[in-house]
C-alpha cells in the first residue's frame, strides 16, 4: 500500500479515516494489526480486502494495482487470493456447514462432486467432519467459526484475512480459532489478524498499531519469505 488515504461523506462531515499509509505484507506473513475502536481498522481491512477503494494511493494484491480492475475482475481477485473471516461468522443459517463451506468454489468451474469433497477436506481439517449436516443454528460458536475458516481456506486462496476472528468467543474457543489461524499461516497461508485484543495479537511475529488513522508503530520480530504480497 502506498500513501493509502481513506475519506468518508463531504464537506463538514468529512472524516479522514486513514491517512497516507504506507506498508506491505510480504507473502507468506503473519501480520496482526491492532488499534483502538474507531483508528481504522475495519475501513484498512475492507481495503486491503478489495472491499472498498482508498480516496487516494495505490494498493497492489498481489503485484496486480487494484483501482484499476472492474467489479468483475476485483470479484475475481478477491475470490482467488483472499480468504475472509469475520466476527460475526456470516454463515448462511438455511445452509449446512458443508454447504457453507463450499461456497466460494461455486465459481470455480468444479463439478459438484470435486466440490463436496473439497469441501469434506477442509471441514476436517477444522475437526468438523462430524457436523458436515448441521446447519450453523445447531453449532457454537466457535463451531461456526471453524465452519467460516474452512470456507476461506477451501478455495486455497493464499491469504486469510481475519477481522476480530475470536471477538464473539469466550476464551477457550477464541484459543482453538488462533491456534487453526496459525497453523494456517505456519502451512504457508499469509495471516492478517485484525484485533483490538493485544493477547490475541501477540501470537503474531508482526505488529502494526493503528491510531488515529496513521501508523504508530510497525514491530517485525521475523520475517519468512522474500516476495511482496501488497
Ligand atoms: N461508512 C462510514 N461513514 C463515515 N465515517 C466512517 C464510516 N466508517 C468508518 N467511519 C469513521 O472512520 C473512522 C475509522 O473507523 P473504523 O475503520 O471503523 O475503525 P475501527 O475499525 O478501528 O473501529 C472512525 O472515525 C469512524 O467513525
Ligand atoms: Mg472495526
Amino acid at each position: 500500500m502506498t500513501n493509502i488515504s481513506k475519506c468518508y461523506g463531504t464537506g463538514e462531515n468529512r472524516v479522514s479515516a486513514l491517512k497516507r499509509l504506507n506498508f506491505s505484507v510480504r507473502r507468506g506473513e503473519f501480520a496482526a494489526i491492532v488499534g483502538h475502536s474507531g483508528s481504522g481498522k475495519s475501513t484498512l481491512m475492507n481495503l486491503l480486502g478489495c472491499l472498498d477503494f482508498p480516496t487516494e494511493g495505490e494498493y497492489l494484491l498481489a503485484g496486480t494495482a487494484v483501482s484499476g480492475l472492474s467489479d468483475r475482475q476485483l470479484s475475481h481477485i478477491r475470490n482467488q487470493q483472499i480468504g475472509f473471516i469475520f466476527q460475526s461468522f456470516y454463515l448462511l443459517p438455511c445452509l449446512s456447514a458443508l454447504e457453507n463451506v463450499e461456497l466460494p468454489l461455486l465459481y470455480r468451474g468444479l463439478s459438484r462432486a470435486s466440490r463436496r469433497a473439497i469441501a469434506a477436506q477442509a471441514l476436517e481439517s477444522v475437526g468438523l467432519a462430524h457436523r458436515a449436516n448441521h446447519r450453523p443454528g445447531q453449532l457454537s460458536g466457535g463451531q461456526q467459526q471453524r465452519v467460516a475458516i474452512a470456507r476461506a481456506i477451501a478455495g486455497a486462496p493464499p491469504v486469510l484475512l481475519a477481522d476480530e476472528p475470536t471477538g464473539n468467543l469466550d476464551s477457550a474457543s477464541g484459543l482453538q480459532i488462533m491456534d487453526i489461524l496459525t497453523g494456517l499461516w505456519r502451512q504457508g497461508h499469509t495471516l492478517i489478524l485484525i484485533t483490538h485484543d493485544q493477547d490475541v495479537a501477540r501470537a503474531a511475529p508482526r505488529i502494526i498499531r493503528i491510531q488515529d488513522g496513521q501508523i504508530a508503530e510497525d514491530i517485525c520480530t521475523h520475517t519468512t519469505s522474500k516476495e511482496d504480497f501488497s
